[in-house]
């Protein structure tokens, strides 16, 4: 069996295929990567001239793109082609939690893995090494293999075979490039050692030896799931001790610090937020708690869905805050949202806590004014799926029903002028920059700043008129109002 490889396909360019594939081809340039999508727009986004229109926003996403792109790095739709000359195929498609059937609104939806692995098996040619790249339930590789291993030839009626392995990708958006090129580990999962060993050879290309761990193909499907699990508990038991802070005078920074500093707890994924957001986190967790229940593990099933459940409280729990600290009503009060990307320095919104506070406040009757850095209105509008006004409405001509909010989208940060409140959600660096002093003098008073990410500045907040509330802070000085 020749398992020599020259040509790597990726099906999927999303957050993960993407800069994953860019990586590879960075490092390897003797290699060739193309990467299919059936999405033809995000295609031609990966294709731009103008590297600002990229996809995704990552830093360093630019710079290896414009060095790889074309030479040995190609972003196309031609799925069958490039599954014919690949020696190795990617799938990393996204496998989105159920809405229907067995298991819905937990275990992952595999219809795309699914249909991936039909692909492969009909346009492959000779021996291929497929690897799992996306987050998947436990033992889809066994489905995978069953597809791949059940035609024998391929449409030409040629003898083919196939190595399956699990590579999970553990990348972070926002520091995604830094963590392809320095990886705490890379883990690859299967039972071929050829195929392993082959895999491992282009990570060798910039990754340390004795970082890349080999696995049976289970353990490395539920290592991920785990890693993404434990990541989620931290933050959901973080945020359940910010509320306790905010009862008892104590402050969850100070907490943080303090048990950051045991070198058993170690100090990062400690920041109580108002939380997690991302493709990720809730979808893994999902799948484990659906794993649990089908194999009768009642018990475990709960543990983990009890971290879901924080989350989803603790993000409605930051909207009520904001009605009560309004004196009990929000209705027609122009409050300013910073931020609506799940983190800083990435374009994705998927699941950002932003979502359901913010549609929360609308429901209240608040005016919002969203703003963020690199994500669009439109991007905005389908999160939130209500309309937004247009930034020259004229509020006396409006008929519309008055029990419920609106929401328009800016892009500069000249906001400010006659708001209520200003609400932070994301951790973006222009906001720790914001001068209170001045925006201060422009909002209506009692005006109020709710920070749920802890970077403003309080000790400039504090020599300003502002009511300041931040996130898990419970002393005294920094929660008594102004007036
Ligand atoms: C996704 C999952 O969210 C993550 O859990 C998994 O680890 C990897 O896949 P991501 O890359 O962020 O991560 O997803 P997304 O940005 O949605 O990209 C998936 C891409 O696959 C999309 O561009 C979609 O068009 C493409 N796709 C999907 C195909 O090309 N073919 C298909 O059959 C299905
Ligand atoms: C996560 C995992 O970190 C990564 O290994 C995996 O491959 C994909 O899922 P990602 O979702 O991109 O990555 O970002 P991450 O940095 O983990 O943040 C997830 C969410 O947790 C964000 O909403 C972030 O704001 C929040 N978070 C993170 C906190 O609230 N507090 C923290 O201390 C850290």
């Amino acid at each position: 069996m020749n398992y020599s490889i020259k040509n790597i396909c990726c099906i999927g360019a999303g957050y993960v295929g993407g800069p994953t594939m860019a990586m590879m081809a960075y490092k390897c340039p003797n290699l060739i990567f193309n990467v299919v999508d059936i999405n033809k727009e995000r295609v031609a986004a990966w294709n731009a001239k103008d590297l600002s229109k990229l996809p995704i926003f990552e830093p360093g996403l630019k710079e290896i793109i414009a060095s790889s792109r074309n030479k040995n790095l190609f972003f196309s739709s031609e799925i069958k082609e490039a599954i014919k000359s690949a020696d190795v195929v990617f799938i990393s498609v996204n496998t989105p939690t159920k809405t229907k059937g067995v298991g819905a609104g937990k275990s992952s939806d595999l219809k795309w893995v699914e249909a991936c692995a039909r692909e492969v098996a009909k346009y492959s040619k000779g021996h291929t090494i497929v690897v799992e790249k996306s987050t998947l339930p436990v033992r889809t590789a066994e489905v995978i293999q069953k597809i791949l291993n059940s035609p024998k030839t391929n449409f030409n009626g040629e003898k083919i075979s196939f190595s399956v392995l699990s590579n999970p990708e553990f990348l972070a958006e926002g520091t995604a490039i830094n963590d392809l090129e320095n990886p705490d580990r890379v883990l690859i999962g299967g039972e071929d050692q050829k195929a392993m060993f082959k895999l491992a050879e282009i990570y060798k290309a910039w990754v340390p030896e004795d970082k890349i761990l080999f696995t049976n193909i289970w353990s490395s499907e539920l290592a991920k799931l785990t890693s993404n699990a434990f990541l989620a508990q931290r933050i959901s038991s973080i945020n359940s001790i910010s509320a306790i802070c905010e009862v008892t005078g104590a402050d969850i920074r100070e907490v943080s610090r303090a048990i950051g500093k045991d070198s058993r707890i170690g100090s990062k994924f400690l920041d109580s937020g108002p939380g997690f957001g991302g493709s990720c986190f809730k979808k893994d967790i999902l799948n484990l708690v659906y794993l649990a229940e089908y194999f009768g593990l009642k018990e475990v099933a709960k543990f983990w869905e009890e971290v879901v459940n924080i989350n989803t409280w603790n993000q409605s729990r930051i909207a009520k805050i904001v009605v009560k600290k309004l004196f009990g009503t929000i209705s027609d009060k122009k409050i300013v949202i910073l931020g609506f990307a799940f983190k800083a320095n990435t374009n994705d919104t998927r699941e950002s806590a932003a979502i359901k506070i913010c549609r929360d406040l609308i429901e209240e009757g608040a005016e919002l004014v969203i703003h963020d850095p690199k994500v669009s209105q439109i991007q905005i509008e389908n999160d939130l799926k209500i309309k937004p006004l247009s930034n020259d409405y004229d509020k006396n001509s409006d008929s519309r029903d008055n029990n419920i909010g609106s929401w328009r989208f800016s892009n500069s940060l000249d906001i400010f002028e006659n708001a209520n409140a200003v609400l932070v959600l994301t951790e973006w660096q222009e906001y720790k920059d914001i001068p209170w002093d001045l925006i201060a003098k422009q909002m209506i008073k009692p005006a109020w700043l709710f920070d749920s990410r802890s970077i403003v500045d309080y000790k400039l907040v504090k020599k300003t008129d502002l009511n300041f509330w931040r996130l898990g802070d419970g002393s005294q000085e920094e929660q008594k109002e102004k007036y």
